[in-house]
């Protein structure tokens, strides 16, 4: 990551310097990729830092957690002064980077916290940035990065979402995104696969004809173009040949705390998260592994192509108006706009899509709670979409392939047009077992019951 921005840094006509603490990792970038463009490099902090013109602004990209903190100090006793700006651009937790702003005002720097998205190749061309921090230090180093984002109809892909960690917060929302829409990717090509029996180029159409309708997005276009590479020494389909276990660096889960954090329900988010937790699980996947039969597993599924598109376009609507939900969460302690951070997702980043730049359009205009508003614009449609995603999901189980991104999509959907749940009856037992209390419908006050006997 920190090799593509400081080249595309340098493209834009700035003068870069870089540091790594392994010197052979220098050495090696200004040999190979950097060779002929003007970048400095230095193995050596101290020069690194004083090489720099005031007020300096030093862009970190180290992996989350520990290690900023470190570099942090390295930077500090390295000769850091007043007024220098340091941007961690990592995908460091939010409440690190409220620490991290804190810290640096009591020791006369100023922090930034940016969340960066576009992968390796959205550094090197332009990728989407979400900042927070010091408001001032904002202002001066976005006039420098944002010539380096990528551009959505003449407007940079910049944002300011508050002070400390709230640049981070929405990046660690996109990335929860990202999650759930991938899982339900994964979803859809292992009911093309395993349901109608399609191999990764036919699936590949498939992905790329829906590409160009409402699931217009970067991802959906990946799938397309993952399904159909080969290996080149054998000239099978390079996705078959991968271990099916998804890693993951940490994002997911603060998403899933954040959800919890702030009350906020992203049940798809949560469930893509334990999944690549269930995905790692080979030893007992195998053990339990259910041999194929006739009327078994993958055996005649019902559905088309297309009905497993409507399935995945209401799962993908259904995971961005979660996002919303905890973005609502996160602009109330940051306070920001959450049209903004569908702004800066138009392009550059991993989640950009035809329903996020439709998402920003409404936002911008509307006003309340962003989740409340896309789904009541959406209401239409998503009512419309309803019986292909209930038909997804039970025939996607009927022939014994887990589909928990459309499930819980779905459930979660149904919860929200349900004007009478259950949990009536949670809070019952609930007080049965534990006297914690209930509200009774039309009367103020929290009440308690004898109930009887109690059971234990
Ligand atoms: N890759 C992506 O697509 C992407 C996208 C968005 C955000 N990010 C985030 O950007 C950050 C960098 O990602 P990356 O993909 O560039 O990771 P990477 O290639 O693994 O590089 C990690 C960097 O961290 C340095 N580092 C690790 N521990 C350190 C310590 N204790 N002190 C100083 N430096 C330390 C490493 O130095 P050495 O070379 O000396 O080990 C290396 O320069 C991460 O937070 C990542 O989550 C990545």
């Amino acid at each position: 990551m920190g090799e593509g921005l400081a080249l595309n840094l340098e493209s834009r006509g700035m003068r870069v310097a870089v540091y790594n603490r392994t010197a052979e990792k220098v050495v090696r970038f200004l040999k190979e990729r950097a060779a002929g463009r003007a970048i400095e490099g230095y193995t050596d902090l101290r020069s690194f830092v004083s090489s720099l013109k005031r007020p300096r602004l030093i862009l970190l990209l180290v992996k989350a957690g520990p290690p900023v903190d470190q570099a942090l100090e390295a930077l500090a006793s390295a000769g850091l002064e007043r007024g220098d700006i340091v941007a961690d651009c990592g995908n460091s937790h939010y409440r690190d980077s409220d620490r991290r702003m804190v810290e640096a005002a009591s020791r006369g720097y100023r922090f930034l916290g940016v969340g960066v998205s576009g992968g390796v190749e959205g550094a090197l061309r332009g990728p989407s940035m979400m900042f927070g921090g010091d408001f001032s230090a904002y202002v001066e180093a976005e006039r420098l990065l944002g010539r380096a984002a990528a551009v959505y109809e003449s407007s940079r892909c910049t944002s300011y979402f508050g002070d400390g960690g709230g640049g981070h917060f929405v990046k660690i929302v996109h990335n929860g995104i990202e999650y759930a829409i991938l899982q339900a990717i994964a979803e859809s090509y292992d009911y093309l696969r395993r349901g109608l029996g399609m191999k990764a180029p036919e699936a590949a159409d498939v992905f790329e004809e829906w590409s160009r309708g409402e699931l217009r997005s970067f991802l959906v276009e990946a799938a397309a173009r993952v399904l159909r590479h080969t290996d080149p020494e054998s000239g099978r389909p390079l996705v078959e040949m991968i271990v099916d276990e998804a890693e993951q660096k940490g994002t997911g889960v603060w998403a899933v705390e954040a959800s919890a954090e702030f009350g906020a329900p992203a049940p798809t988010i949560c469930e893509a998260v334990q999944h690549r937790l269930i995905s790692t699980r080979r030893d007992l996947r195998s053990r339990l592994s259910a041999p194929a039969r006739p009327g078994g597993r993958g055996v005649g599924a019902s559905l088309s192509p297309e009905d497993v598109g409507s399935a995945l376009l209401a799962t993908v609507i259904l995971s961005y108006a979660q996002g919303a939900g905890l973005l609502d969460s996160g602009a109330r302690r940051y306070r920001f706009r959450v049209s903004e951070a569908f702004r800066v997702w138009r392009a550059g980043c991993i989640i950009r899509s035809r329903i996020v730049e439709e998402t920003f359009e409404s936002l911008f205009y509307g006003g309340g709670e962003a989740a409340v508003q896309i789904l009541a614009e959406r209401q239409d449609q998503l009512e419309a979409l309803l019986p292909r995603l209930a038909a997804f999901v039970s025939d996607a189980a009927r022939i014994g392939l887990p589909a928990p991104a459309a499930s819980s999509a779905l459930a979660y959907y149904l919860a929200l047009r349900s004007e009478r749940l259950p949990a009536n009856l949670i809070q019952a037992i609930r007080d049965y077992f534990g006297a914690h209390g209930f509200r009774l419908e039309g009367r103020e006050g929290v009440f308690h019951s004898d109930w009887g006997a109690r059971a234990g």
